[in-house]
């Protein structure tokens, strides 16, 4: 693993603690029972009863455990020592048969078996991996034939915006590069996503990828894209001036334009 990547690694493992604690993935609700995954991201997989699932970047599995509670042989991936242990935890503590494997995605077929009938991933994936065609790659690996690889993501457009300055009531503009180089953006804050307050400094290094990067690594390892769309909600609160819509996704107020927040895709492997 290069050295962005491992920094990364440590990044996450000390966010895990954080995380399982924040009001922002209400884990004390989740081990009570139901399902943490969005319209968006339930619309993407599709129907996944009785289907094997495989989800790259797990976390700490609320969204594996979910999808087995739907009645998917659910298998989630992680590079965080952290985040796997925690969601074997979760696993066991919610009696839910999820199973987890730690791996950097690109290395997964070097540390699980198989092909699945669905691949998903969702919601701040893409960024943390330097080169989207092995990532494309990966995914063609682990599906069977016939099989659908579903995405739901923050939209490269809106990744290259920022509000990063004083001033509550700015509008966001765009202030990263949209095309990779193949060099990490780096930065460095207090807090995390999911806990702005958190006791945590934060640096993290991520890599720029277009839309059309996402496209081609996915046509390029075979893949036929099955469905595209394009929205003006977000799962979280990227931007200061953005609220809370009656589904629990964020938007732009009105008045300060509109740029596409998220996207999902389906793909199927012929
Ligand atoms: C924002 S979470 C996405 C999961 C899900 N949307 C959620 O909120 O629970 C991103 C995950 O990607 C993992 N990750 C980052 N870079 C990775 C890599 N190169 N290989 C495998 N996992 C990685 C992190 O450990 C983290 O758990």
């Amino acid at each position: 693993m290069n050295e962005y990547l491992e920094a990364n690694r440590k990044l996450w493992d000390s966010w895990v603690p954080i995380h399982v604690g924040s009001e922002f993935y209400d884990v004390e609700a989740f081990r009570r029972g139901g399902i943490s995954l969005d319209r968006l991201e339930l619309e993407a997989a599709g129907d996944v009863a009785g289907k094997s699932l495989l989800h790259l970047q797990c976390h700490f599995g609320k969204d594996t455990i979910s999808f087995a509670r739907l009645g998917a042989s659910a298998t989630g991936a992680d590079f965080s020592p952290a985040a796997i242990s925690q969601a074997r935890r979760l696993a066991g503590e919610t009696g839910v048969p999820a199973r987890f494997v730690e791996s950097e995605v690109t290395a997964l077929p070097d540390h699980l078996d198989g092909r699945f009938d669905v691949v998903f991933t969702s919601n701040g994936v893409i960024g943390w991996l330097p080169d989207l065609r092995p990532w494309g790659r990966v995914i063609a690996h682990f599906l069977a034939s016939g099989g659908r690889f579903a995405i739901v993501e923050g939209h490269p457009v809106m990744f290259a915006f920022d509000d990063d300055d004083d001033d509550v009531n700015r509008t966001p503009r765009p202030q990263h590069r949209y095309f990779a180089t193949g060099e990490p953006l780096t930065f460095a804050y207090r807090g995390t996503y999911a806990d702005f307050d958190a006791d945590v400094d934060s640096v993290e290094h991520g890599w720029p990828h277009s839309m059309a990067d996402v496209l081609s690594a996915l046509l390029d390892a075979g893949l036929r894209i099955e469905s595209f769309a394009e929205h003006p909600v977000l799962a979280w609160k990227a931007f200061r001036c953005m609220e809370r819509d009656d589904e629990g996704f964020w938007r732009l107020p009105p008045g300060v334009g509109e740029i596409p927040l998220s996207f999902s895709l389906v793909a199927c492997k012929p």
